[in-house]
């Protein structure tokens, strides 16, 4: 079994983000991946030297939606270059010709893949971003051997508190603490918002926030209970979630947050892990 010490350090010779290597460091400690077929599902930048000398798997298949000039293409462009990016329409025809594949699509219309492939479906960082979510799932059930696991780790969810995953620039986003108030997108309409952003980055930059925090379609905006409700609602048998990277909220905040969206009650979780079988 490949111990979780050297994970974390094969993590950081490779220049893995450290987020990747919690996520696989929850997976390997349940799954070995060694001799198994793996599809990554919204992500295609894992270094083959951690994939198969080290992690040990036998194939390794990506989904991904890969944008012109997105961050990935252009901070790992050595990676795309070696490994090659093909159509997710060809998927079908190049299954099993190369041992990592990448391909160019989203998991929702993998319809050609064939039923069962997988041993294991592995998703970092992504479900908070798949829109058809109950079709993605569909996918990836079918995909999935019988006995094979699916495993997501993904956030911040839109029912934390910085849920809204903004990125209008190096001051205005989700990672700058206070950029925009905690919980501020659950408990603001938009003009409100506007009205409150404007005093500190003025018109443009506030408007601009805006857009991306409400009407952006790069985020689904599902709450922490509602991945539940679709895991259900896809027919997985066994279902095991659990929060990560949890922050208090104090009880003042939670009864606002929960008289705003009745019905819903954990915000505390910036992320979920699960394993779905
Ligand atoms: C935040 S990135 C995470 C990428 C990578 N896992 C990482 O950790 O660096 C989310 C990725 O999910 C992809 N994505 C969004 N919706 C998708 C879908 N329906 N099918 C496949 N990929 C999707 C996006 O294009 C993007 O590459």
């Amino acid at each position: 079994m490949y111990r979780s010490d050297a994970l974390q350090s094969d993590c950081a010779r490779l220049g893995v983000a450290p987020y990747q290597g919690q996520a696989l460091a929850q997976l390997l400690d349940r799954i070995d991946l060694k001799e198994k077929r793996v599809l990554e599902v919204g992500g295609s930048n894992l270094p083959r030297e951690l994939l198969f000398d080290a992690i040990g798997a036998r194939e390794w298949v990506s989904i991904d939606i890969i944008a012109e000039g997105s961050y990935q293409l252009l901070q790992q462009s050595a990676h795309y270059k070696r490994e090659g990016i093909e159509p997710l329409s060809k998927g079908a025809s190049m299954l099993g010709k190369r041992q990592y594949l990448i391909l160019d699509g989203a998991i929702e219309n993998a319809r050609d893949l064939p039923t069962g492939y997988f041993d294991v479906i592995l998703s970092i960082t992504s479900f908070e971003h798949i829109l058809a979510l109950a079709s993605a799932l569909a996918q990836m059930k079918r995909l999935l051997a019988p006995s094979g696991w699916i495993f997501t780790y993904h956030g911040p969810i839109w029912s934390s508190y910085c849920g809204h995953h903004i990125w209008v620039d190096d001051e205005i986003n989700f990672n700058v603490e206070g950029a925009i108030p905690d919980f501020g997108h659950l408990l603001h309409s938009p003009p409100a918002m506007f009205n409150l952003l404007r005093r500190t980055y003025g018109d443009l930059r506030a408007e601009r926030a805006v857009l991306q925090i409400y009407h952006q379609p790069r985020i689904n905006r599902l709450f922490y209970e509602d991945y539940l409700t679709y895991f259900e609602l896809a027919g997985f048998k066994k279902i095991n979630a659990a929060p990560y990277a949890r922050k208090e909220v104090s009880p003042e905040l939670q009864r606002r947050l929960e008289a705003h969206h009745s019905g819903y009650h954990i915000f505390d979780a910036y992320g979920m892990s699960a394993f779905l079988q």
